[in-house]
């Protein structure tokens, strides 16, 4: 711990501090480490999400019936037109080189024959060009295979990130809270890679450590955000009568194998919805089986699996949760619900993950790079987070070089808006969930204004206030958007409007409430 400071605070200093170890904070602070600077990663919690990641990374293996073009296509196609078509080719083409990268870094992907891996397809992809690991556990094998990597780094486990400093044109520091209180750590390069925001809701595929950390801390120093209004519903999230917390995924992969969903009558619920039927892009499938649960009044749809061979072999992780539910998926359907799975929105970036603040970079899920537009297509969010996480350990790492020595003002956490959990998850789900209108939403966003002030300090407190922050931008986002595109279903605008095909931006006003700037083209 470095000295003490006016009030107790302690200091210390780094070249770049990078907050989260996700995929895209353990590939920046690698490679900000082998660009020779002084890396500090924070870290909140022990769980990841990418360490629940089933299906897989989305990459174009040379050689193959694959191309870029069409990575590139089927992504612009399940973005709703959105995405940034240079943001998505650039991220696109670079993910071979970042997988080879994570595999000299001690990934092993799962292989159809000895060198060749085996390719699985998931919603809205025309081409099977999944890779994946332990069957359906490539998440927690791409976990490891960083962990491993960055063994030898200074990574500091619960580690608090409470504000980005900066002197109102650069970064110069984290405000972090750990076991003896709180202090400051100087800093000329800060990346942001906290991941989502699905404990916005009162069920999650997400862990629990998703509480919007990143997207808060963005608006808190003054920054945009973008697209927050899409929040991705996973169609297929395990239903076993328990509402609340982390719920296990049941992985877009089944149906890629084959597995198809049905209702509680056994009837299809996505023939004539989608020419992809049961592997159309995930919005359509979430959107028909709320829909359908909606008409009939059932708790939950069944997804039907039982034809795969090998199943246990192939899916081990869904095998252990089913299981663990008293549900057998090689005998019965498998109960399922859509759930709050992934934020397309988030900090506005370009591909190398810098924001407009300079020393300032946001990286993997809390990032909107023009990659996942107005919905995400599957498995394309480990490739994102491996390329422009990597991309901005090194950026980060030359603005550290270039900027040399700063140092942050000493400062104490600061009063936040705060509501309580419980009530702001349970205003999140029956108000912005996979269908809104403006009601629900107007009612949700003046709960959120009944928020009282805090000032966090530990985790959960920190937490609460960055949920409540994030919460109003997401609900101020939805309410912008008056039409239904993407991932943002609105009852009362069923309609895409084509001359709403912009993004939406927004950051705080000087009380701390959302203001939607005019939509505009996302630039840094
Ligand atoms: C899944 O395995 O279905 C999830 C993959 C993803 O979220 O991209």
């Amino acid at each position: 711990m470095g000295p003490a400071c006016g009030g107790g605070a302690w200091q210390q200093r780094a070249d770049v501090v990078v907050i989260g170890t996700g995929v895209a904070g353990l590939a920046a602070a690698l490679a900000a480490h082998r660009a020779g600077r002084r890396v500090v990663v924070l870290s909140k919690a022990g769980e990841t999400a990418t360490f629940y990641a089933q299906g897989g990374i989305a990459v174009v293996v040379p050689e193959t019936d694959d191309s870029i073009e069409a990575h590139v296509a089927d992504t612009l196609a399940a973005g709703g037109g959105l995405c940034d078509p240079d943001a998505v080719t650039s991220i696109v083409s670079a993910g071979y080189a970042a997988v080879a990268e994570l595999v000299d870094d001690g990934a092993r992907f799962d292989e159809a024959a000895p060198g060749r891996w085996a390719m699985t397809r998931e919603g809205g992809h025309t081409r099977r060009r999944i890779i994946h690991a332990g069957g359906d556990a490539t998440g927690a094998e791409v976990q490891r295979a960083l962990d491993h990597a960055a063994a030898t780094l200074d990574v500091r486990r619960e580690h608090v990130a409470l504000e980005i400093l900066h002197d109102g044109g650069a970064v110069t520091g984290v405000l972090v809270s750990n076991a003896d209180g709180h202090g400051v750590i100087h800093a000329p390069s800060v990346i942001l890679a906290t991941g989502g925001l699905g404990h916005l809701f009162a069920a999650t595929t997400n862990p629990d450590g998703s509480t919007g950390d990143g997207v808060a801390l963005a608006l808190w120093a003054g920054l945009p955000v973008s697209d927050l209004e899409f929040i991705q519903f996973h169609p297929t999230m395990l239903y076993d009568g328990h509402a609340g917390g982390r719920r296990p995924l049941i992985t877009e992969a089944l149906r890629g194998e084959g597995a198809f969903l049905v209702d509680a009558r056994g009837d299809s619920i996505t023939a004539g919805v989608h020419p992809m039927g049961d592997l159309a892009p995930r919005d359509v499938v979430a959107a028909a089986i709320d829909a359908r649960l909606a008409a009939t009044g059932d708790r939950c749809a069944f997804l039907d699996a039982r034809s795969i061979p090998g199943f246990a072999t192939r899916f081990p992780t869904v095998t252990a949760a089913c299981l663990a539910a008293g549900i057998d998926p090689t005998r019965q359907p498998i109960p399922v619900v859509p759930g709050a799975h992934y934020s397309c929105g988030g900090v506005a970036t370009d591909v190398y993950g810098r924001t407009p603040l300079a020393g300032l970079f946001a990286a993997g899920e809390v990032a909107r790079t023009g990659m996942h537009g107005a919905n995400r297509l599957a498995s394309n969010s480990l490739l994102e987070g491996l390329v422009v996480g990597s991309r901005a350990g090194r950026v980060a790492a030359q603005h550290a070089h270039d900027q040399g020595s700063v140092r942050a003002r000493m400062t104490t956490p600061r009063v936040r808006p705060v509501l309580a959990r419980g009530d702001l998850q349970a205003a999140m789900s029956r108000h912005a969930s996979v269908v809104r209108d403006g009601a629900g939403l107007r009612a949700l966003a003046e709960a959120l204004g009944s928020a009282s002030d805090r000032t966090p300090v530990r985790r959960a407190d920190f937490e609460d206030a960055a949920l409540t922050v994030t919460a109003a931008a997401v609900a101020a986002a939805a309410l912008e958007r008056t039409e239904t595109r993407g991932c943002h279903h609105r009852s009362d605008f069923p309609d895409t409007d084509s001359a709403r095909a912009v993004s939406t931006m927004l950051g705080l006003d000087q009380a701390g409430r959302p203001v939607v700037s005019q939509p505009a083209e996302v630039c840094c």
